[in-house]
């Protein structure tokens, strides 16, 4: 149904990657892959993540700002192959309790329940 993915260097973690199967959109599964990366990111210590996102991509833009990320630059002609650029964006101070509590209350807003099977940790 969707996939995100997480690189982490020290104490900084970058979202390399998220997509959702395009029929089960707005079904708030992006929101759950986010909510579980940026937990996991939290876990292995970072205290600051990062993402670029097509400077177009304005619903994605949306998603992420829920989660408390904001614009901090432009990478011209970053997607070459659609020759557009990204925003880059930065959530800051993730390791701290504030930031846990917005997880929290977007967890809160999601349909049942988020299942993360152990045995499958990368
Ligand atoms: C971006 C993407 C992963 C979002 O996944 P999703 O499961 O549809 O997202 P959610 O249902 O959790 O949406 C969460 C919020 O993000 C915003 N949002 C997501 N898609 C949106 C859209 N097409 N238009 C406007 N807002 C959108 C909304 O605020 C939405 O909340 P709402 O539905 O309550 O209004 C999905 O659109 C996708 O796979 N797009 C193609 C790949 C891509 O662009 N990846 C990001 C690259 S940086």
């Amino acid at each position: 149904m969707g996939y995100a993915g997480l690189l982490m260097t020290l104490d900084e973690a970058h979202v390399t990657t998220i997509a959702v199967e395009p029929k089960r959109h707005r079904a708030k599964i992006g929101t759950r892959l986010m909510l579980v990366l940026m937990r996991e990111a939290v876990e292995r210590g970072a205290t600051a993540i990062t993402l670029e996102v097509r400077i177009t991509n304005l619903g994605a833009q949306d998603m992420y700002r829920r989660f408390g990320f904001v614009p901090a630059g432009v990478r011209k002609n970053y997607y070459q192959e659609v020759n557009e650029d990204a925003l880059v964006m930065w959530a800051h101070e993730v390791d701290q309790p504030e930031y846990a509590a917005l997880l929290d209350s977007i967890e809160r807003t999601l349909p049942g329940e988020t299942v993360i099977d152990d045995g499958k940790r990368w």
